[in-house]
């Protein structure tokens, strides 16, 4: 489906990036995780001692995003790849507040606009149906109860070998969509046209079926 760009918001944790790969793979698209590129921002910004001049911060950052075969999305920060850092508990605990600050947004949507300058992409994040892909061919806003988040996150973290517990997880996923909602550039939101997917209690393959239908009813 090289003639199409997806859109896929929704809160943390909700399975966003497991169901747009999964879609991605079976209509050979490309799937781009935009939450990993404020999380490589949020990581520089820590690396350089969390200044508060986010315009010289993002004056001196080069990012990209390359693919591996079995890896899947990399991404690389000033020539470094970072990926495998993007996970820990220190960036994903400040993202939110690196991600409200203007520079780093206008960086980051002006390139995952030309990424999708030419379709076939499958986009998750919080913005990408209201502001970075406002045309997007098809936008799903995917949910799922807060208790079912932190459960998959916790099972996520256990295949890991992290250990975490199931009240705190469900507390950091509340705070960081309480505060994605609230910031005042491009809060986390459903675009009136997108179509609200519950996943409580669904499958992964169920999910994916249910957006690969929601692509045949476009034709
Ligand atoms: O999707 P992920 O949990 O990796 O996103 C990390 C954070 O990055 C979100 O909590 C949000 O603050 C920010 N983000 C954003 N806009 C996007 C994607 C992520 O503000 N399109």
């Amino acid at each position: 489906m090289s003639s199409i760009n997806i859109a896929l918001d929704g809160p943390a944790a909700a399975g966003k990036s497991t169901i747009a790969k999964q879609v991605a793979s079976r209509l050979t698209m490309i799937y781009v995780d935009t939450g990993a590129m404020y999380r490589a921002i949020t990581y520089k910004y820590l690396q350089n001692g969390k200044p508060s001049n986010f315009d010289e911060l993002i004056q001196s950052t080069e990012l990209e995003l390359t693919y591996d075969k079995e890896k899947g999305q990399r991404i690389i920060l000033d020539g470094k790849d970072v990926t495998d850092y993007l996970r820990e508990n220190d960036v994903t605990n400040h993202v939110s507040y690196v991600a409200s600050k203007e520079p780093v947004r206008s960086f980051a949507v002006q390139i995952q606009k030309d990424l999708a300058a030419k379709k076939g992409i499958v986009m998750d994040g919080r913005d990408i149906g209201t502001v970075v892909l406002p045309n997007a061919e098809l936008k799903v806003y995917m949910i799922a109860s807060v208790e079912e988040r932190a459960e998959r996150r916790q099972k996520e973290n256990e295949l890991r070998g992290i250990e975490s517990n199931l009240e705190q997880l469900k507390q950091e996923i509340e705070d960081r969509d309480n505060y994605d909602m609230n910031r005042e550039i491009s809060p986390l939101k459903k675009a009136d046209d997108a179509i609200t997917l519950d996943t409580t209690g669904k499958s992964i393959e169920v999910v994916t079926n249910e957006i690969l239908s929601m692509v045949d009813h476009l034709k």
